[in-house]
């Protein structure tokens, strides 16, 4: 199992997920309550599941595909380190890795 750790938009909280090896962020965030969105379940059609990933974590990842980075043009309080959670799928790479979830736009 890899170590996940979600922290809040203002960052005043964390929650540490143990998530099997190749489970999407997005429904790991989901299925222990995180306020992530997915509206479009993965179809590259929203960007509400927009997470940032911590700035040392940012590079265990497997670039973004050109659709993604389309897609996070569109997202607001975007970062360099921006990422949309629909796309990442958890590695053994990842373990220990912080994301902090974009603010809910009121
Ligand atoms: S769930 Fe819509 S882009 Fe990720």
């Amino acid at each position: 199992m890899t170590l996940v750790r979600f922290i809040s938009a203002d960052g005043d909280a964390e929650m540490e997920v143990r998530a099997a090896p190749g489970a999407r962020l997005l429904d790991v965030a989901q299925e222990v309550g995180q306020p992530l969105e997915g509206t479009c379940e993965g179809q590259m059609a929203c960007s509400t599941c927009h997470v940032i990933v911590d700035a040392d974590d940012f590079a265990k990842l497997p670039r973004a595909s050109e659709e993604e980075e389309d897609m996070l043009d569109l997202a607001s309080h975007v970062t360099r380190h921006s990422r949309l959670a629909c796309q990442i799928l958890v590695s053994p790479d990842m373990n220990g890795m912080r994301v902090t979830l974009a603010p809910v736009l009121e």
